[in-house]
């Protein structure tokens, strides 16, 4: 079986290697040639996966890198895998699919398979996709060639996390639609989880995001609450956590980021409005962790305020610009939020982040493109009046820091594991 994977990010390079691993010849699509350029000479652009892992299945021509759509011609099945943002107004930015379909569409032939991975809101692969896809191909969906949504469930940055051994939930738009996509995921995942239609695929992916932004959102709530009350929310959380069933630990924190939680449930919550329908849990929920940045900057002011300084003037670290542990993906970074809140409150801000040496350009914060993260350094620690910890990365050694930094600001509580540091610590 060959196929084509268009969309070579932190999604769609993994999944090709897992089917190019599986026995399957891959085809990786993208319209970054640098992406394709880097793959073709096996080497990697994202942290979590090794560049001698690329070179190995190029070498045994298990897998490729093309910027060449027509490539498309010469496969069993395309899986689509690109970016979902949202637009400057918070509404679904679909336009990547659009591309992809009108890319794909004149190369279609009968028979073939069609699946759309990108997280999206339900009617996106049988509407918008479709449409597309038969106006380009002149051919029609579930009759001459198949279509199908499949969501993925990435966990970058857990080293448990394998392609294969996380069950993948499919939906076709025809039952023949779903037999061949069955056919196609069977090679390279072990667990398949069919559902009934496109939609209650698209629908699956967006219920597991939005458990995840609510139940977020509430611990968030709860710290604020609990903290007024003089209550540790982290010691209340992890007495709770031991209870055996009914109840899953989440974790509050400086605010939502990535590309999926903040994103994903207002592509429900726009598609809802079509229908006459509200979705106030998910509006709440974003209300609240929209808040957390702000909370934060204002624990860092009474921080700074009980050694009598104020936020203006102040040098303070942010630790951590990545959106997660361990990971070199700093989208949607709530870190940015401090950094922007904390500067214009007249703060000068520097940023340590072993993942991140250096701020990329982004649409979003322009304006720290090309800042450095500082050195890890005891008299470069020792001289902020602050450190904030926005992300707690394993590789930091939070020992030095209890002993060299002032007053330490902790968002992620891993300070507990540092006894009796000479720093200042407050929990936010
Ligand atoms: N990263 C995750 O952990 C994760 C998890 C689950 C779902 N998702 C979803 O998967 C989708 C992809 O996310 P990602 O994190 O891999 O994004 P990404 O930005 O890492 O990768 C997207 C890739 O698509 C390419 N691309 C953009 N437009 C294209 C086009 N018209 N034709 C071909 N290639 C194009 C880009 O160059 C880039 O290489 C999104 O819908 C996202 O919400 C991501």
């Amino acid at each position: 079986m060959k196929i084509a994977i268009v969309g070579l990010g932190y999604v769609g390079l993994p999944l090709s290697l897992q089917f190019a691993r599986s026995g399957v010849t891959v085809i990786g699509l993208d319209i970054d040639p640098e992406k394709v350029n880097a793959i073709n000479a096996g080497k990697s652009y994202i942290k979590h996966i090794e560049g001698p892992v690329i070179a190995d299945q190029i070498a045994k021509k298990a897998f490729s890198a093309s910027t060449d759509f027509s490539n498309v011609r010469n496969v069993d099945a395309v899986v689509i895998c690109v970016p979902t943002p949202l637009n400057k107004n918070r509404e679904p930015d679909i336009s990547y699919i659009i591309k992809t379909g009108e890319s794909i569409a004149p190369h279609l032939h009968k028979g073939i398979l069609v699946v759309l991975e990108s997280t999206t809101y339900p009617g996106t692969t049988d509407e918008d996709l479709r449409k597309v896809l038969e106006k380009g191909s002149g051919l029609k969906a579930g009759t001459d060639f198949h279509l199908a949504f499949s969501p993925e469930r990435e966990d970058p940055g857990n080293p448990h996390s394998v392609v294969a051994t996380i069950p993948k939930v499919i939906g076709g738009l025809t039952p023949a639609c779903l037999e061949k996509t069955k056919e196609l995921y069977g090679k390279a995942i072990t667990t398949l989880v069919p559902v009934s239609s496109c939609r209650a695929a698209e629908a699956t992916k967006l219920l597991e995001n939005i458990f995840r932004g609510v139940n977020i959102a509430l611990v968030n709530e709860l710290k604020v609450v609990y903290d007024a009350m003089v209550i540790d929310v982290w010691e209340v959380i992890n007495a709770a956590k031991t209870k055996p069933f009914g109840f899953m630990a989440f974790y509050p924190g400086p605010g939502l980021g990535g590309h999926c939680i903040p994103i994903d449930p207002f592509y429900l919550t726009w598609k809802a409005r079509e229908y006459g329908q509200n979705t106030r849990f998910i509006e709440l929920a974003g209300e609240v962790n929209t808040a957390m940045p702000l909370h934060v900057v204002h624990r860092v002011a009474e921080a700074l305020n009980n050694d009598k300084k104020s936020v203006k003037g102040s040098k303070i670290l942010l630790l951590g610009l990545s959106y997660k542990a361990n990971v070199d993906d700093d989208r949607e970074s709530p870190t940015y939020v401090l950094m922007d809140l904390l500067k214009e409150r007249g703060a000068e801000i520097s940023y340590y982040d072993p993942f991140v040496p250096v701020v990329r350009p982004t649409r979003e914060h322009p304006h720290w493109a090309g800042t450095k993260s500082i050195a890890w350094d005891k008299n470069l620690i020792s001289s902020f009046d602050a450190v904030l910890i926005a992300t707690a990365h394993d590789a930091v050694n939070y020992k030095e820091l209890g002993a060299w930094a002032k007053t330490v600001v902790d968002t992620r509580n891993v300070m507990h594991q540092v006894p009796n540091p000479t720093a200042k610590v407050y929990k936010a």
